[in-house]
């Protein structure tokens, strides 16, 4: 079922059990806007958040947002600690293509947060195993994530869990789907520079989150936005389970909600 309410949408079924708030934006812009005020807000509440960080274009523009607002002074990061979904295998946090050195520089050189205090799953060790492992006690021992900001692939994967078979609990190891292998080229100078495996937290990682925040821009994510909302829940789509998770909020320009708005 889906209540109407110009650009805010509620989405429910019959029984309740599913409650999602999409938040349709006219452009990239104006939905970053609305999504790092949502991020704020929390930092306001709590100063001491844990948040979940993601990569990949779409957030660029909400991390841009929250450092004009520390620039401002309206935010403080200083008692916020990060940890961030996943990291290619095989890369070195000083790679300019490592997820370590995307977050330096889109977000934590340009806010008060300590380094110390950001942590990214480390893909160059030899010792992934014992890597997922410790990731997973690290959110356990800084008390769960209070806020996970999530972007969405082309293929409906969340972090880097891809679809396949079942849902992935935990922290683990993956082995890149081609067309995320695709998709992510474009950051690369060439395909083959690209790593075929990452380390990503599981959906069971993720969906302990308190309050999750999804974003998607541009025609590209429009199925894979349609089919979180709407389609089965199915590992197939590794979106879709969010619509299991009591506190979600998807924040989507036109071009991305463009599926959903053609069928209902
Ligand atoms: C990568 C990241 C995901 C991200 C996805 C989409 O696969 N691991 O966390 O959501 O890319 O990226 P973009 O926002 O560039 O479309």
């Amino acid at each position: 079922m889906l209540r109407l309410k110009k650009d805010f949408f509620s989405i429910a079924d019959r029984k309740g059990w599913i409650n999602m708030n999409v938040i349709v934006s006219k452009t990239y812009e104006e939905m970053c806007q609305k999504a790092a005020r949502l991020i704020a807000a929390q930092l306001t509440l709590k100063p001491d958040s844990v948040l979940g960080l993601a990569t990949g274009s779409t957030p660029i523009g909400i991390y841009q947002e929250l450092i004009c607002k520390y620039q401002e002074d309206r935010l403080d990061f200083s008692k916020v600690t990060t940890v961030n979904l996943d990291e290619y295998v095989g890369i070195s946090e000083d790679n300019e293509q490592s997820y370590r050195y995307f977050m330096n520089h889109n977000l934590f050189d340009h806010v008060n947060i300590p380094k110390k205090y950001t942590y990214v799953p480390n893909g160059s060790t030899d010792r992934i195993e014992e890597e997922c492992e410790d990731y997973e006690q690290l959110i356990e021992q800084l008390g769960g994530v209070d806020l996970q900001l999530l972007g969405i692939g082309g293929n409906g994967h969340i972090g880097f869990n891809e679809p396949c078979g079942e849902f992935p609990e935990y922290t683990h190891l993956v082995d890149l789907k081609q067309e995320t292998i695709e998709a992510n080229s474009r950051f690369f100078s060439s395909m083959d520079e690209v790593p075929k495996q990452a380390v990503t937290m599981g959906i069971g990682t993720i969906m302990q989150a308190k309050k999750v925040v999804l974003v998607a821009n541009g025609v590209g994510k429009a199925k894979a936005i349609y089919d979180t909302l709407f389609g089965p829940v199915t590992p197939n789509v590794p979106a879709s389970i969010l619509r299991f998770h009591p506190d979600v909020t998807v924040f989507v320009d036109e071009e991305a909600f463009s599926m959903v708005a053609q069928k209902h």
